[in-house]
């Protein structure tokens, strides 16, 4: 398995292309499946979750071009059922979900296979299922995953949690459903967003009427389009936590500043200057750090993306901080190796307090997921000494040229094959 090998101590300073947003690409590349016509997506991230995403899709009988590492042509006509897709491959991301709603369009029936996704505790699929229920479908879990029959009809469904994931589903199920579905408490992270512009660019009849309601009238056909997926709004908040970490200077491109603008007051209290542009976000750590109280909450709220990259940051602040994650109480997996670190820190209740200021040793630590690895990646560049990060691998499903950045920030960085 790769390692992350770094040496701490160093300010990470320089200018970050902001790739585009992992989490638009996925449901973007899944709703290929709802087309008659081919589609362009320009500005993919080079990840594994899109490899293994363009992997399964391939599987499925759609050609898959590629056109350059961040562009691609998907043309899906050939496309048969999702049934009993490679487990592996549906296992290894949360992405394969969007299969449910997907596959709304073109299959009368259709079986779709468990998804995997970031282990950090419970990812239940119950909202999914209840929004496609009220569209009229037939939904049965199976041993194999969910077996779905029927063609998604108007429903109006409010969401006890504004979840991504079931929006996601809703929205590519109505989109060229019969009738008119109406979403309320539905989901408005920037990726949701773009997965709408995408699909209105595309023929959809989709609005937007106030926050957190979407109005989708089904129409028979998409027709083919070209969209360019938006940037990463978790990969730009992990490396302005990495600058504000390491008493860097780092200036974001391709970066929409409104994208992140719930973060500005959160990172300013704690001693960060923000500077921003049309396209650009630009941060200098002005001093100390001062500690932080904050809990997630959907999008424009504080995102659990970013908790355990924050609760990192927290254990060089002065003073006491306390994060909290009611979206995921359990997502605290790295905290164990913080501590083993030197960090002065307990999680328990679905919250971290944090007594920051000790200095932390580096170590050997593994990643559990995806965002703790970046957060034990925050940790090891404050570190004195060298620290190994094992399963990089779980690093790489979201985030592009990772250590090439790392190392273009002024970071001492090395991928490791094996045991170092
Ligand atoms: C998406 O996961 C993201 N993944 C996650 O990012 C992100 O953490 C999460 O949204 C929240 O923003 C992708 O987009 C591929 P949810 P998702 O449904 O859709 C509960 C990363 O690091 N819930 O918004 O699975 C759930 O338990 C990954 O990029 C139900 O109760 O998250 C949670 O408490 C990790 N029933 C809350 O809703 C359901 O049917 C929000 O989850 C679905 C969710």
């Amino acid at each position: 398995m790769k390692q992350l090998v770094l040496s701490g101590g160093k300010p990470l300073s320089g200018e970050v292309r902001v790739h585009g947003s992992k989490n638009a690409a996925l449901p973007i590349l899944f709703s290929c499946l709802l087309f008659s016509e081919p589609i362009e997506l320009t500005n993919l991230p080079a990840i594994t979750d899109v490899s293994a995403a363009l992997s399964l899709l391939s599987l499925l009988g759609v050609r898959v071009t590629r056109a350059g590492s961040e562009s691609v042509i998907l043309d899906p006509r050939a496309a048969v059922p999702p049934a009993g897709c490679d487990p592996a491959l549906s296992g290894s991301l949360r992405g394969s979900l969007y299969l449910l709603g997907a596959s709304c369009g073109r299959f009368p029936e259709r079986m779709v296979p468990r998804p995997g996704g970031c282990n950090f505790g419970a990812r239940p699929i119950d909202l999914h299922l209840a929004v496609l229920r009220a569209m009229g479908l037939a939904v049965s879990e199976t041993g194999e995953g969910v077996f779905v029959k029927g063609r998604p009809k108007g429903a109006t469904f409010h969401f006890p949690i504004a979840s991504v994931g079931a929006t996601v589903n809703a929205v590519l199920a109505a989109a060229t459903g019969e009738g008119r579905t109406v979403l309320t408490n539905a989901a408005q992270e920037p990726h949701v967003l773009d997965l709408i512009a995408f699909l209105r660019s595309a023929g959809a009849r989709i609005s937007l009427p106030a926050p957190g309601t979407v109005v989708i009238d089904g129409v028979p056909r998409l027709h083919g389009t070209s969209h360019r997926v938006c940037p990463d709004m978790i990969e730009a908040g992990t490396y302005l936590l990495f600058a504000m970490a390491t008493g860097g200077e780092i200036a974001l491109r391709s970066c929409p500043p409104e994208q992140l603008a719930p973060l500005f007051p959160l990172l300013s209290g704690m001693g960060a200057r923000i500077g921003t542009g049309v396209d650009t976000v630009a941060l200098t750590r002005t001093g100390r750090l001062s500690p932080v109280s904050v809990s997630t909450s959907p999008y424009p709220g504080f995102p659990t993306d970013l908790q355990p990259q924050l609760t990192a940051l927290a254990t060089a602040a002065d003073g006491e901080s306390v994060i909290s994650d009611p979206i995921f109480p359990t997502r605290f997996g790295y905290v164990a190796d913080l501590r083993r670190m030197g960090a002065t820190i307990v999680a328990e209740n679905g919250r971290a307090t944090v007594s920051g200021g000790a200095p932390l040793t580096g170590r050997r630590m593994t990643a559990p997921d995806l965002r703790a690895g970046a957060a034990l990646t925050l940790a090891a560049l404050t570190a004195e000494g060298e620290s190994v990060i094992d399963r990089f691998d779980l690093i790489e499903r979201g985030y592009a040229d990772y250590a090439g950045t790392l190392s273009s920030l002024g970071a001492s960085v090395k991928i490791a094959d094996g045991d170092v």
